[in-house]
């Protein structure tokens, strides 16, 4: 590889994890360990928060204005849509057709240790328990009791996760990206991060 080809390597990835640290500042609040994969639409970002240990897919869409809540360990898989907000289209004094200017907040909560698979939508107002798992292609209209396995439009819980097996590895804390990488991704290079935190 060519040093220019190096250098132009080096430079994506400085203006990327700039790009990534200004995001996560602007959030309401963000824990460690992010990863923020490439693609993301996010509207309102002040009205996000995003724990840690997280994963957010490619091409991630998510209008955050009635606020949007994603805990700890969740791993969102790719194309994923999340909605906070309703048009409003049926009130008795509406001013225009289909919809007016108005909009109807639903913040949406997603639990810790939620597994949400690819291109799954969730509509304004829901709560998703903790530890579950949604189902690819997945249209959430309804909250999703915790450990619950959903999938389906409008989603369904198809079975539970092994509460037992779920708790013993909580309590231990095996969080699969914080056993996976030992460093901060969300803004640091692995380097960097050991030169910071000699971790
Ligand atoms: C939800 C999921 C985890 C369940 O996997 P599983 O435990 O192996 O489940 P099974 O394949 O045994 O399916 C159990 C039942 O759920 C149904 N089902 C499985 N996935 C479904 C989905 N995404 N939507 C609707 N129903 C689904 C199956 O048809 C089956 O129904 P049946 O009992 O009537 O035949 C898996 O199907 C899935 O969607 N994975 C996400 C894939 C993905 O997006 N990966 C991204 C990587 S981050």
């Amino acid at each position: 590889m060519t040093l220019r080809n190096r250098f132009n390597i080096w430079l994506t990835g400085l203006i990327e994890r700039r790009k990534k640290k200004r995001f996560l500042a602007g959030l309401a609040s963000a824990g460690r360990n992010i990863h923020l994969c490439r693609g993301y639409s996010i509207s309102s970002p002040n009205k996000l928060s995003i724990g840690s240990n997280t994963w957010i897919g490619e091409n991630l869409f998510a209008k955050c204005e009635g606020g949007l809540i994603i805990g700890n360990g969740v791993i969102i898989s790719r194309g994923v849509e999340i909605w906070t907000a309703n048009h409003n289209y049926d009130s008795e004094d509406l001013k225009s057709l289909p919809y007016d200017r108005r909009f109807i907040l639903k913040p949406v909560n997603i639990g810790d240790n939620v597994w949400i698979g690819s291109r799954v939508t969730i509509i304004p107002g829901v709560s998703i328990g903790e530890g579950a798992v949604i189902g690819a292609g997945a249209v959430v209209t309804h909250d999703i009791p915790p450990l619950a396995v959903a999938g389906g439009n409008p989603a369904k819980v198809i079975k539970y996760r092994n509460q037992e097996v779920y708790e013993k590895l909580k309590s231990e804390k095996r969080i699969y990206l914080d056993i996976e990488y030992d460093y901060d991704v969300s803004t640091l290079r692995k380097s960097e991060y050991l030169k910071k935190y000699g971790k």
